[in-house]
């Protein structure tokens, strides 16, 4: 497995997914669909090019790129993305569009990448409902779709930035943004020299509360 889940993820993890039918998106060979299943999800869908073939009365797999499989018209209750490529995935975002809630887990520091630019751009998009920042990877839950993009976590910095940062630097950046998000043009400021300037419409509506 590539993602790992910290004794502290695997705690507020329960209440995000008990009872609910979860697509483990980009699910390789199944170790979080069975992890989630123990933890509770009522069922997985796991989707991979190529998965995993073990067996479980509660898991369905597809085997197929994401732009193959079909977007379910009831929607997904929960959707799971742990450790995408890096680049551009097509079809996942039409996935996630349609997901009640979306479990990102990933680092985005110190040499590693999981993701792309749009896939955070969908993210940040999002109503954050838990976050657990780890030097290994964090976790990113995030729920209904929001009209502008809200403040990014030190992990969605890292990811939307231009160049490799560290994990502490990354946290830095974070802090410093939330210290600023009173100051309008000062948070607009950091967010562009960050290269993550589309929050900048998201602060001028911040500032104005
Ligand atoms: C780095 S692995 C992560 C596996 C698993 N989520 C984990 O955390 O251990 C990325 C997975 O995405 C799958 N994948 C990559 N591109 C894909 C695509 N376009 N459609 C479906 N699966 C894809 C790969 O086959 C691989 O299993």
């Amino acid at each position: 497995m590539f993602g790992h889940l910290t004794r502290k993820m695997k705690k507020i993890l329960p209440q995000y997914i008990v009872g609910k039918e979860l697509w483990d998106l980009g699910a390789g060979k199944l170790g979080h669909s069975f992890a989630l299943l123990k933890a509770g999800a009522a069922s997985v869908v796991a989707v991979d090019k190529d998965p995993g073939t073990k067996k479980h009365p509660l898991l369905r797999t597809i085997r197929g790129y994401f732009d193959q499989v079909a977007v379910p018209e009831k929607g997904i209750e929960v959707a799971f993305v742990s450790w995408p490529s890096n680049h551009h995935l097509p079809g996942l975002l039409a996935l996630l569009e349609v997901s009640q809630v979306v479990i990102y887990l990933g680092s985005n520091t110190d040499g590693t990448s999981c993701g792309w630019s749009g896939l955070f751009r969908h993210l940040t998009r999002r109503e954050l409902l838990a976050h657990v920042p780890d030097k290994l990877n964090s976790l990113i839950i995030c729920g209904g779709q929001l009209q502008r993009a809200r403040p990014p976590t030190p992990e969605e910095i890292a990811a939307l930035h231009g160049s490799m940062m560290s994990f502490d630097q990354a946290r830095e950046k974070a802090e410093q943004l939330v210290g600023k998000l009173d100051r309008r043009e000062k948070a607009t400021k950091l967010l562009t020299d960050l290269c993550v300037d589309h929050f900048s419409e998201g602060i001028k509506h911040l500032g104005r509360r």
